[in-house]
């Protein structure tokens, strides 16, 4: 069943059928779509919003591929009513959003700013009134400037300005959330941001990178432990990004290189969280490098989690060559580059759950940037199409095998800022022209709307469509 709505083109999606894939989840999983704060709001300097460290590294020369910044982004910030529209158009049931730090509390410490925090009332209560269940980050990349000044993630005092951000947000939207995330893919934070240099705040140096892994997760497991201190209504947890490690060849050196970036990428964060240490393997490589770590820390760290979100987007090939290797070898790539390989999903999930006592998973974010053309009022997608289709078939896969799933989250609601990449990447189901903040429905969201559609009606068995409280342990 098709549903048409908000003006937009409502003939039949092209690609699969939706309908079998449909059947394989359960009625009552959730099926969402994810944006983050510096990605759409835009609105930076308005109503008392305070500079984040993405707003200073897109000032540098060079950081950003088109030289843009989030300033303006997809203005969600004044746009969210219809934003809204948008995702009631899909029939998605959740909405993955993060709140900016810089917008609730400008320097990262001391006065909050309620014109802030009006904005993410107004898209909460917005959400729930259309039925859509908000799932809130509290930490997606953009951290005050002002803290970055006193060492950022770098300077444990950080950690403790975090958990009093965390315990205020909580304060406020513990009872209407449907779930709280800490943060938002701690490795890339510290890895791209303070190893690589290629995120904010661009830093280079692996021993700082390591050092503000640690801190994440610190500032991840004690901001639980206050949040269920003030009894916070809302299920708890963090979104990591994994990608199953392969080796690119059979040497033992890339069999090696491989167990190593596993761990460094996948074993740092869930030994950490999970079990409460980090891997010996990767501490012994680390040697200097490896963080500073006080007593209590691994304890703090190691709190029960409600929920655990992954996102997914391809696996990771290790060793000598590898990225020529995926160019050589004619994988199909995305336009970031990034080989789709569907199966790498269930193998990851599964492997997650052989290895670790796992609470209920959610993908909170999957999907793919493509080079996509406007023209007539649509645009045609299809490529983004298959890659969903293949992803969820592949997230039944898990499922069928055992894996506690109870959420999918497509990879973004909008086109919007992609980081290093600035505006030339596009992941959104919706189209957006930037000069006209124009927004169109591509093909893959009329997809996924009829996607959505069908699983709603696809079992009669489950609960009707809530998930509140429903990931609780
Ligand atoms: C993830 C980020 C998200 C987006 C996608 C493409 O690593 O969490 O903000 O940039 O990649």
């Amino acid at each position: 069943m098709l549903m048409k709505s908000d003006g937009h083109r409502g003939d039949a999606p092209h690609g699969p059928d939706p309908g079998a894939l449909a059947e394989r989840f359960p009625r009552n999983f959730v099926w969402g779509v994810a944006t983050s704060a510096y990605q759409v709001e835009g609105a930076a300097h308005e109503d008392g919003r305070g500079d984040s460290i993405w707003d200073e590294f897109c000032r540098r020369p060079g950081a950003i591929k088109d030289g843009s910044s989030g300033e303006r982004a997809c203005d969600h910030y004044h746009r969210v009513g219809e934003d809204i529209g948008l995702i009631a158009s899909l029939g998605a049931n959740a909405y993955r959003f993060s709140v900016a730090w810089p917008r609730v509390q400008p320097l990262g410490a001391g006065e909050w700013n309620e014109k802030g925090f009006d904005f993410y009332d107004r898209l909460i209560d917005g959400l729930l009134e259309r039925g859509i269940e908000p799932f809130l980050t509290l930490y997606h990349w953009d951290l005050p400037q002002a803290l970055q000044e006193r060492g950022g993630w770098m300077s444990r005092d950080t950690v403790g300005r975090f958990v009093d951000y965390a315990a205020e947000v909580a304060r406020r939207y513990g009872g209407r959330a449907a779930s709280i995330a800490t943060h938002n893919e701690p490795w890339v934070i510290a890895i791209l941001g303070h190893e690589a240099g290629i995120f904010a705040p661009g830093l280079k140096s692996q021993k700082m990178a390591m050092q503000v892994s640690h801190h994440l997760l610190l500032s991840h497991g004690l901001a639980l432990q206050a949040l269920r201190a003030q009894h916070c209504a809302a299920p708890l947890g963090i979104v990591l990004n994994q990608a199953p490690i392969h080796a690119a060849t059979d040497s033992a050196a890339d069999l090696a290189r491989a167990r190593l970036d596993d761990g460094l990428t996948i074993r740092w964060y869930m030994d950490a969280l999970l079990l409460g240490r980090y891997p010996d393997d990767v501490l012994e490589f680390l040697g200097e490098d490896a963080p500073q770590i006080e007593p209590g820390d691994m304890a703090a760290i190691r709190q029960p989690l409600d929920f655990l979100g992954i996102n997914y987007y391809t696996r990771h090939l290790s060793g000598t060559g590898a990225p020529l290797d995926r160019v050589e070898s004619g994988r199909e790539v995305t336009d970031m580059g990034w080989e789709v390989f569907p199966a790498g999903l269930s193998e990851l999930l599964a492997r997650l759950h052989a290895d670790y006592r796992l609470p209920p998973l959610y993908v909170t974010e999957n999907g793919a940037a493509y080079r996509d053309h406007l023209a007539d009022g649509r645009v045609a997608d299809v490529e983004r199409i298959r890659y969903l289709h293949r992803h969820i078939a592949a997230l039944a896969d898990a499922l069928e095998g055992g894996v506690d799933v109870r959420g999918y989250f497509v990879w973004s609601l909008l086109d919007n800022f992609e980081w290093a990449d600035g505006y030339s990447k596009r992941f959104g189901l919706v189209f957006v022209d930037y000069a006209t903040q124009r927004r169109t429905l591509k093909d893959s969201a009329l997809w996924y709307r009829a996607f959505c559609a069908r699983a709603r009606s696809a079992r009669a068995g489950g609960p009707a469509a809530t998930t509140r409280r429903s990931n609780e342990r």
